[in-house]
C-alpha cells in the first residue's frame, strides 16, 4: 500500500465544482483584493473562534507581525516563545526588532514548559508568544497568570490549531491577540497564502487593519508606516466555503488520529501527549523514535510517506546563532528535534491506509527490539 505524507489533490477534487463557482463568482465582481467575501470570511471565522474580530491578512507570519506591533513590541524589547516552532515565530519578533527569548518545551506535550517561563522574563520582557504546536493547545491558565504577574501581553500563535480548545474555549481568544496560517496543508488551508489575526480588543482590530493596508485611514491618506498584508479576495472565497467543513475534517483528523494511538499502544515510540486538552486537532500526528533518519527510510521502502516538523530548533538556526544560545539549552526540544517524525495524516485518509502507516511503524520498531 502506499500512503503519501499529504494529498492536497484529494481534498480538491471532492470540493471542485463548489470552489469553481466560488472563484467565477469572486471573479465575475472582479473582487481581487480583499471585498465581499474577505469580509464575510472576517465574521464567519471570527464567530467560529467566539471572538469579537477577525482581520484577515496574507499569511501567518504577517498576522505575528502585526500582532506583535499591535502590543507595542519595539527594539529592545523581549517576547518569551519556544524554540520548537516554525521558524516564522521567531521571525516575527525580529521584524519588530525585539529579541526572542527561547523557553523549553514539556517533553509530553512538546509545547513550551510553563514552569520555566518565569526565569526567563525580564523588565524587558513585552510578550508572552506560546504555540499551539501541532494543533494542541499550550496550557493557557497558567501562562496567562504569569504575563499578568509580570504585566506581559500573551499573543497566541495558532496558526496549527484551527478550531482547538482549551478549557471549553477555541483558541484564537485567550490573549489580546492571535495569529492563524491558512497555507495550504493547514486545518483550514487556503489555495494560496493566508493568514489571520483575531481579538477581541477594538483597538487592536483597528491598528492591524490599518497596517495590514499601508497605514492607510482613508483612500491614499496614511496616518503610518504600513504594509501590504491583504487577503486576495479569491482565498476568501475559498476559506468560507471550507471554513464550512472545518469541524467536520477535525473530527476526521482525531479518528485517524485515534487509530495511530491505538495501534501504536505498547511500541517503542513517544507520542505527544495530549490529555490535559479538552480538544486537540491533530494537524500533525508525530511520533518519536531513536534513528529518526533510518526509521523514516525504512517508512519510505514500505510505501508511507513522512514529514520532520522540524529538523533544527530555531535557537540553533543560522541566523539565530548571533543570540548566543548554544547546543545543550534546550535539551527537551533539541532532542525532539532529533527524533520526531510527522506521520501521514490529512481528512481524506482511509482508515486504512492509517492503520497500515501505523503497522508499518509499529513493525519497523519491532525489528529493532
Ligand atoms: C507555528 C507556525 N507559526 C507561524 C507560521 C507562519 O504561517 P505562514 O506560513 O502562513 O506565514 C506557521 C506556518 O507554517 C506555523 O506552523
Amino acid at each position: 500500500m502506499n500512503v503519501p505524507y499529504f494529498d492536497l489533490k484529494a481534498q480538491y477534487a471532492s470540493l471542485r465544482e463548489e470552489v469553481l463557482a466560488a472563484l467565477d463568482c469572486a471573479g465575475s465582481k472582479a473582487a481581487f483584493i480583499q471585498g465581499e467575501d474577505v469580509d464575510a470570511f472576517e465574521q464567519e471565522f471570527a464567530a467560529y473562534c467566539g471572538v469579537k474580530h477577525c482581520v484577515a491578512l496574507n499569511s501567518g507570519t504577517s498576522a505575528l507581525h502585526l500582532a506583535l506591533l499591535a502590543a507595542g513590541v519595539k527594539s529592545g524589547d523581549e517576547v518569551i516563545t519556544t524554540p520548537n516552532s516554525f521558524i516564522a515565530t521567531a521571525e516575527a519578533i525580529s521584524y519588530t526588532g525585539a529579541r526572542p527569548v527561547f523557553v523549553d518545551i514539556d517533553p509530553r506535550t512538546a509545547n513550551i514548559d510553563h514552569s520555566k517561563i518565569t526565569a526567563a522574563v525580564t523588565k524587558r520582557t513585552r510578550v508572552i508568544l506560546p504555540v499551539h504546536l501541532y494543533g494542541l493547545p499550550a496550557e493557557m491558565d497558567p501562562i496567562l497568570k504569569i504575563a499578568a504577574q509580570h504585566g506581559a501581553t500573551v499573543i497566541e500563535d495558532a496558526c496549527q490549531a484551527h478550531g482547538a480548545r482549551y478549557h471549553g474555549a477555541r483558541v484564537g481568544g485567550f490573549g489580546q491577540s492571535a495569529a492563524f496560517s491558512f497555507y495550504p496543508s493547514k486545518n483550514l488551508g487556503a489555495y494560496g497564502e493566508g493568514g489571520a489575526l483575531t481579538t477581541n480588543d477594538d483597538a487592536i482590530a483597528a491598528q492591524a487593519r490599518a497596517l495590514r493596508s499601508h497605514g492607510e485611514s482613508q483612500r491614499y491618506f496614511h496616518d503610518s508606516i504600513g504594509f501590504n498584508y491583504r487577503m486576495s479576495g479569491f482565498q476568501g472565497a475559498i476559506l468560507r466555503l471550507k471554513l464550512r467543513r472545518l469541524d467536520k475534517w477535525n473530527v476526521r483528523r482525531r479518528e485517524l488520529a485515534e487509530i495511530y494511538r491505538r495501534q501504536l499502544a505498547g511500541a517503542c515510540v513517544d507520542l505527544q501527549d495530549s490529555s490535559a486538552a479538552d480538544e486537540r486537532v491533530d494537524h500533525l500526528f508525530v511520533v518519536y523514535v531513536a534513528d529518526r533518519d533510518a526509521v523514516r527510510a525504512k517508512l519510505k521502502e514500505r510505501g508511507v510517506g513522512t514529514g520532520v516538523h522540524y529538523p533544527l530548533p530555531i535557537h540553533l538556526q543560522k541566523p539565530y546563532q548571533s543570540l548566543g544560545y548554544r547546543q545543550g539549552d534546550f535539551p527537551h526540544t533539541e532532542r525532539a528535534c532529533e527524533r520526531v517524525i510527522s506521520m501521514p495524516l490529512y481528512p481524506e485518509m482511509t482508515h486504512e491506509e492509517a492503520a497500515y502507516a501505523a503497522q508499518s511503524l509499529r513493525a519497523i520498531l519491532g525489528e529493532r527490539e
